[in-house]
């Protein structure tokens, strides 16, 4: 099965100096399938034309593909109406939505948000922003010694006055698989909405919305193996209904006189001016390519990867590994004692294995854990075994080279 899918990735056959790609950086992008890239140029080759604007027929069948794909998102996260989908920019972009549209509608001055020491920074920078705006309190719960959030910790933080709670479902640079069902649960018991960053987790398993009963959810078409500049953010139709629009434009109205402006039903009140309408289209060949394969052999695969290059890098002298989470996705980080990062990265780049080092737009996490910067191996499903044994090499010569 791996060949098959590895074939539908020509960029797979990219050299790098030199040497054919190891592409070991899924969590910062994945790879797009042919399908997907097929997909964009079908629509700009022939189909090219505006959505929910002209009647002629090119636009007609723009919009019809368009909305057939919040169809195929709504059952992909098994939401309950298509009108709970709304197409942003991004993860950050669904989160500055929140941050402000949610904040607005639902909270005054001292009132307080909860998220984690181990979120990206898109999902702690919009809140922090709205919080100096309106004067909202921003708590953290602790990550634990095994990189695990400190879930009695979360609870000595809900105060009458906590209204939202703001986590990531993996961590970008731990891995860490947060038990996001049991938090949404425990919220909703204490009339707190939950805002689910789900960026590092549709790629690599199933999210089921109603399953979680989270509030609101937010992802990213480009880590998904879509195409970047579309984003996802999902919410319950109840809440969405009550939230003002975040932009301004376009698409979004009902009717505007200047003394007065109504605005669009949900989902298009959130949708201001021409959305990405061809990222849109390509995005529903991601998720088709990922239903095929199924989320059982995506994880299996992946898991399994991560393992064989956890006990190869534990066996490489000086080399130390970030977290040890009970639930843990295809996400490694770590360094080489006495070794910076980056140099790290470098030399295995030189090998041709792409990985990335840096604070991972998680400075907090990095101040936890007592390091400016880590190396982050990511997996996705076109990695193979020969892959890691690259990057073992890689990481083995880095040490040799370095020390
Ligand atoms: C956990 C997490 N949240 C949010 C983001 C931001 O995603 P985007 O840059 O696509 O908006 C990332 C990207 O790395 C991420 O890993």
């Amino acid at each position: 099965m791996i060949e098959k899918i590895r074939s539908e990735f020509p960029i797979l056959g990219t050299k790098v100096h030199g040497k054919s790609l190891v592409y070991l950086d899924s969590a910062a992008t994945s790879l797009k399938p042919q399908s997907v890239v097929e997909r964009l140029s079908q629509f700009y080759n022939f189909e090219n034309a505006n959505v929910h604007r002209a009647a002629h027929e090119l636009s007609a069948t723009a919009t019809e593909n368009f909305e057939r794909v919040r169809a195929l998102t709504c059952k992909f996260i098994n939401a309950s109406s298509s009108s709970e989908i709304i197409f942003t920019s991004g993860t950050t972009d669904s989160v500055n939505l929140l941050a402000n549209s949610l904040t607005s509608s639902f909270l005054k001055s001292g009132d307080e948000i909860i998220l984690s020491e181990m979120e990206h920074h898109s999902n702690i920078v919009p809140w922090y922003m709205a919080a100096k705006k309106m004067g909202l309190v921003l708590k953290m719960i602790s990550v634990d010694e095994s990189g695990e959030l400190d879930l009695d910790h979360l609870e000595s933080l809900i105060t009458k006055k906590t209204k939202i709670i703001s986590l990531t479902y993996i961590s970008n640079v731990l891995g860490t698989i947060n038990p996001i069902q049991k938090i949404c649960k425990l919220a909703k018991n204490k009339n707190i909405l939950t805002v689910i960053d789900a960026a590092q987790a549709m790629a690599f398993m199933r999210v089921d919305v109603r399953e979680l009963d989270c509030d609101f959810l937010a992802f990213s078409a480009h880590k998904m193996m879509g195409p970047f500049g579309v984003g996802v953010l999902y919410g319950k139709s109840g809440l969405l209904e009550k939230m003002p629009p975040f932009h301004g434009g376009g698409g979004m109205i009902d009717e505007v006189k200047i003394e007065n402006i109504t605005f669009a039903d949900v989902p298009f009140r959130f949708e201001a001016g021409t959305p990405n309408i061809s990222g849109v289209i390509a995005f529903g060949k991601a998720i088709e390519f990922l239903e095929a394969i199924g989320f059982e052999n995506i994880s299996k695969l992946e898991l399994d990867l991560r393992s064989y290059m956890d006990s190869k890098l534990r066996e490489i002298k000086g080399v130390k590994i970030y977290g040890k989470p009970k639930e843990k996705a295809a996400i490694i980080s770590f360094n080489i004692e006495g070794v910076h990062a980056s140099d790290v990265a470098s030399v295995v780049d030189q090998m041709g294995v792409a990985v990335r080092a840096g604070h991972h737009c998680a400075q907090i996490l990095m101040r936890k854990l007592a390091v400016h910067a880590v190396v982050r191996a990511s997996f996705g499903i076109y990695n193979n075994k020969s892959d890691v044994d690259r990057m073992i090499v890689a990481v083995e010569k880095a040490r040799e080279l370095l020390l």
